[in-house]
Parts: structure tokens; C-alpha cells; sequence
């Protein structure tokens, strides 16, 4: 328990995720100060089933930004507006806490960047939400220097049927479209997974992207609906030592669904994910003599739970530096960037394809 007044919140977008955001408000103690849907319908459904009576709501979110006793907002919109939307909050003097993907480009992402440093604040983006859980116990491998040199880093998710707009959530036709998305499967899931390893190895410079996107599925859609991202995203990342990445991402495919990460170093490997338990692999000395460390351990606090504590925490003033912070999450968009232009191309893309960073 704290004796400090509570943290005093926006939020603007009341979509599919709003509710899991209003109920970690409750859980984390922040007092839900206003909310913003520029369809108010959907904001006046969240204020009566989380907020009080007298909860002020808005369809523009300049206005909301203009409430003085805000410490922050929830941007979770789709993602052609998490940039203006977080720089005019910046510059209303709030912190942000964004949806994840950051970003449409780099040089929108590059903006939030500078912003925040000029404002002074704190941005987090919630690509972050993997690196809790099981994944504390591959750090924890990690940081013990347990796994040796890290050399590979392999991500596979594949969806039986999951296209957002289509399969599920059949009212979200944006998450569809490049110009409001930035993308298919990278921006939605690929960027929980690009965080996660990044962060777990350090947050490598990456040197070189070669990929390929595909979409071609059958569809049934209304006529004015616009469907033109990947469906499939495969690419290997170069870094500037020895490590690869490779990502395998599908949000429709004939066969099993697969949710695999795979770390591999000269001591040891981790195995994380698709439900099956936490593995360490490691050969005890000869003649091979495997010695696998399985946990089946749960967190029971959600990924969105501890950023918004460890964010609570930074707003207060004590930032430990956690959350997909600006700078992390334009290593996340430059990696998208690269590629789908490798993609587009058929040719080995590097940083300088994307300009400065
Ligand atoms: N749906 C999920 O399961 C899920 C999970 C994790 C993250 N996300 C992320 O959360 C964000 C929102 O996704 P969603 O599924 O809730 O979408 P959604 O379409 O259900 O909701 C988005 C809401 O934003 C509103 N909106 C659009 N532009 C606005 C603006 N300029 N100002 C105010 N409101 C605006 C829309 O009217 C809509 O109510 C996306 O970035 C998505 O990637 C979604």
C-alpha cells in the first residue's frame, strides 16, 4: 500500500482492448479520470459499465487532454493515430501509455522520440507485455550466463485462423487496411514478439533483413472494407555480431497453430512458449549427457498488469527504465520497416534503406 493520492488516467479509444485497460485500472489502483471515442456511443458503454455517472467523456481527445488533473492517458486507437495522438498529450504536458505498435514509420516513431524527451515524460508502449512470466525465468538464464554466446534466436506463431477483421474480432476492419494498421501480422503479434527477444538479448543493432510476406487466403468481406496487409511474415535479421533472429508469423495457415521461441547458445537453450512448459537445454559434459530443466511455473499477473505497475511507479518518479520505451520501439518499427521492404523488393535490405535513424 501507498500513501500517495492515486494516479489520475484517460482513455482514449474505447475498443475490443479498452476493457482489459479499465480493469487493470481498477486492479492497479489509477482513478479513470475521462474517456475519448470519437464514437461517443462507445465511450458513454465504458463509463457505465467503469466509471462513475459523472465521468467526463469526449469525442475529440484535445478536449480530454485540456482536463488538468490527468497525470496520463491510454492511447488505444488504431495505429494511424497513436502518434498525433501521443504527441498532443506529450504536449499537454501527459505521460503516455500507448498500444503497441508504436508507430506507422520510423520518422512518426522518431517524433515520439524527441517529444518525449522535450516534454520531459514518460511513453510506454505495451509491446512489452510478453517480457513477464516465463520469460522472467529466461532472463534470469540469461543474465546467469547460463546459455553461453547467444548465436539464434528463433520466433514461430502461426494462427489456424486469427485474421483480425475476418476471423476474429470481425468489427475491427481497420487492423486490415495499411494505411490505419502499418501492417498484418508483424504490426498486431510480431511486435510482442520482436520486444521480447530483443529485450531478452539486449537489443542488438540489427545490420541486414531479408523477408518475404504473403496473402492470398479466402476472404468475405463487405465491398468498401480494404484489405491489403500480409497475412504471413517470414524474415531473418543479421545483427552486428554473431546472433541471427529469425521470425516466422502467420495470422491464418493450414496447420496446427504454433507458438515457439527458441534461444540458442554455446552453453545452453531455452524453449518459451505455446503453453508447453519453460525448457532449459544443457549438455552436462560427455559423452552427452542432457540435462533439461522444465518448469511449469504461471504467472498469474498479466503482461499489461505489471507495465502499468512499473509505469505508475516511473509517473511517480522512479523509473527503472522498464516498458517499450520510444527509443526500444523504433528498433521494433525500423525491424518492421525492414522487413517489408526487403519483402517488396526481394533483396537483402540494411538501416540505410530506411534513412537516418
Ligand atoms: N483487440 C485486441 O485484442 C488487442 C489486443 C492488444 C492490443 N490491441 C491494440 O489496441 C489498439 C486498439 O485495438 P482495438 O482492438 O481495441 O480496436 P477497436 O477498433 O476495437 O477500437 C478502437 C477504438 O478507437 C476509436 N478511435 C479511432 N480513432 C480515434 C481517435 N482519433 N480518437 C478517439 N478514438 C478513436 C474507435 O472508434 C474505436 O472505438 C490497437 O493498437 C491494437 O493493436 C488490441
Amino acid at each position: 500500500m501507498t500513501d500517495q493520492p492515486p494516479v489520475r488516467a484517460g482513455l482514449i479509444g474505447c475498443g475490443s482492448i479498452s476493457s482489459s485497460h479499465l480493469k487493470t485500472y481498477k486492479t492497479c489502483g489509477i482513478e479513470l479520470a475521462a474517456l475519448c471515442d470519437r464514437d461517443i456511443s462507445r465511450a458513454e458503454a465504458q463509463r457505465d459499465e467503469f466509471g462513475a455517472p459523472e465521468t467526463p467523456i469526449f469525442d475529440d481527445h484535445r478536449e480530454l487532454l485540456q482536463l488538468p488533473d490527468i497525470d496520463f492517458v491510454t492511447v488505444a486507437t488504431p495505429v494511424a493515430a497513436h502518434v498525433p495522438i501521443t504527441v498532443d498529450a506529450l504536449r499537454a504536458g501527459k505521460h503516455v501509455a500507448c498500444e503497441k505498435p508504436s508507430a506507422l514509420t520510423v520518422q512518426e516513431n522518431q517524433q515520439v522520440v524527441r517529444e518525449a524527451r522535450l516534454a520531459g515524460k514518460k511513453v510506454i508502449f505495451f509491446s512489452s507485455r510478453m517480457r513477464w512470466g516465463m520469460a522472467t525465468m529466461a532472463r534470469e538464464y540469461i543474465n546467469n550466463g547460463e546459455l553461453g554466446e547467444i548465436y539464434r534466436v528463433d520466433v514461430q506463431y502461426w494462427r489456424r485462423r486469427g485474421r483480425p477483421g475476418i476471423d476474429i474480432i470481425p468489427d475491427a476492419h481497420w487492423f486490415l487496411d495499411m494505411e490505419r494498421a502499418g501492417g498484418g501480422v508483424i504490426m498486431d503479434m510480431g511486435q510482442y514478439f520482436m520486444d521480447l527477444v530483443m529485450d531478452l538479448v539486449g537489443w542488438p543493432d540489427i545490420t541486414s533483413v531479408y523477408g518475404a510476406t504473403f496473402r492470398g487466403h479466402d476472404y468475405d468481406l463487405p465491398a468498401d472494407v480494404r484489405f491489403d496487409v500480409e497475412e504471413h511474415c517470414t524474415f531473418l535479421a543479421h545483427t552486428d555480431g554473431p546472433l541471427t533472429f529469425s521470425f516466422d508469423m502467420a495470422w491464418i495457415a493450414h496447420h496446427e497453430a504454433k507458438n515457439c521461441i527458441s534461444i540458442l547458445g554455446t552453453e545452453g537453450g531455452i524453449r518459451l512458449g505455446g503453453g508447453e512448459p519453460f525448457t532449459f537445454y544443457q549438455d552436462k559434459g560427455a559423452p552427452w549427457r542432457w540435462v533439461d530443466t522444465t518448469s511449469s511455473w504461471k504467472d498469474r499477473v498479466g503482461g499489461g498488469e505489471h507495465a502499468y505497475r512499473e509505469f505508475i511507479q516511473a509517473v511517480r518518479g522512479d523509473d527503472t527504465g522498464v516498458g517499450t520505451t520510444p527509443e526500444q520501439a523504433l528498433k521494433l518499427t525500423a525491424l518492421t520497416q525492414m522487413a517489408f521492404l526487403s519483402a517488396a523488393e526481394n533483396r537483402v535490405v540494411t538501416p540505410a534503406d530506411l534513412g537516418a535513424l
